[in-house]
């Protein structure tokens, strides 16, 4: 399949069956100040402040972009009011040009929400930005995040030690990778189901 790379609008909105992703507004930080006040996320992401306030919400939102190179949206309930409950992006980092990020306010977790949230902004990557690869990172202690990871198609990739803001210092983490080759059979698996066993 071949794609012609996109430049991504900036009113970009992706649509999953209980999600809508778009560009958070002001609207959203005393939400997003309350679910990300939170060690249990701090303590997994590389650069969260904590204890995390309505001042920190909003330099998050002011510096939010919808680019070529960086998009960060916000993840909402669809047809909710007041439907924030996550962040998710796709950035350049430790010298990888696409790495996707992602958290989910606490009383959201277990419900499968980080996990349509990142295959639609994985689905994003390889469909209409054309890129090649997306890599992601967690911390070693991190199971559920790799776990999320596992079922976008991800693979590891590798140990290292990474950043820190919570712990002032570096910590273990593990890569992992999605090559394009892998996602699109991946797709071409749940769009023609049953296929490979009728044939083999
Ligand atoms: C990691 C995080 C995004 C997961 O969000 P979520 O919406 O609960 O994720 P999902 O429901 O899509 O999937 C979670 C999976 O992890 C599994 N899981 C939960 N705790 C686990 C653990 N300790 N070890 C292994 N797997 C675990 C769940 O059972 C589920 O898998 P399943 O669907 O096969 O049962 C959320 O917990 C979070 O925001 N954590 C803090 C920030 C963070 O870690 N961000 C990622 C940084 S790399």
């Amino acid at each position: 399949m071949s794609t012609t790379p996109e430049v991504p609008d900036p009113s970009l909105i992706l649509e999953t069956p209980r999600l809508v992703l778009h560009r958070p507004t002001r609207a959203d930080a005393a939400r997003l100040a309350e679910l990300a006040n939170d060690s249990g996320i701090a303590e997994n992401l590389s650069i969260l402040p904590h204890p995390y306030g309505l001042d920190d919400a909003h330099a998050y939102i002011d510096n939010t972009e919808i680019s070529a190179t960086r998009i960060n949206l916000g993840v909402y309930l669809a047809g909710a009011a007041d439907g924030f409950i996550g962040t998710a992006s796709l950035m350049p980092r430790d010298g990888e040009r696409f790495v996707v990020g992602y958290w989910i306010g606490r009383p959201h977790w277990g419900r499968g929400y980080a996990t349509e949230a990142v295959q639609a902004i994985v689905d994003l990557a390889f469909g209409r930005l054309g890129v090649d690869a997306v890599a992601a990172t967690t911390r070693v202690t991190n199971g559920s995040s790799r776990r999320v990871l596992e079922k976008c198609g991800f693979q590891f990739a590798g140990s290292g030690m990474g950043p820190s803001l919570y712990h002032r210092g570096m910590v273990p983490i593990d890569r992992f990778r999605l090559e394009r080759s892998i996602w699109m059979s991946l797709k071409n698996w749940a769009s023609k189901p049953g296929e490979t066993a009728r044939s083999a």
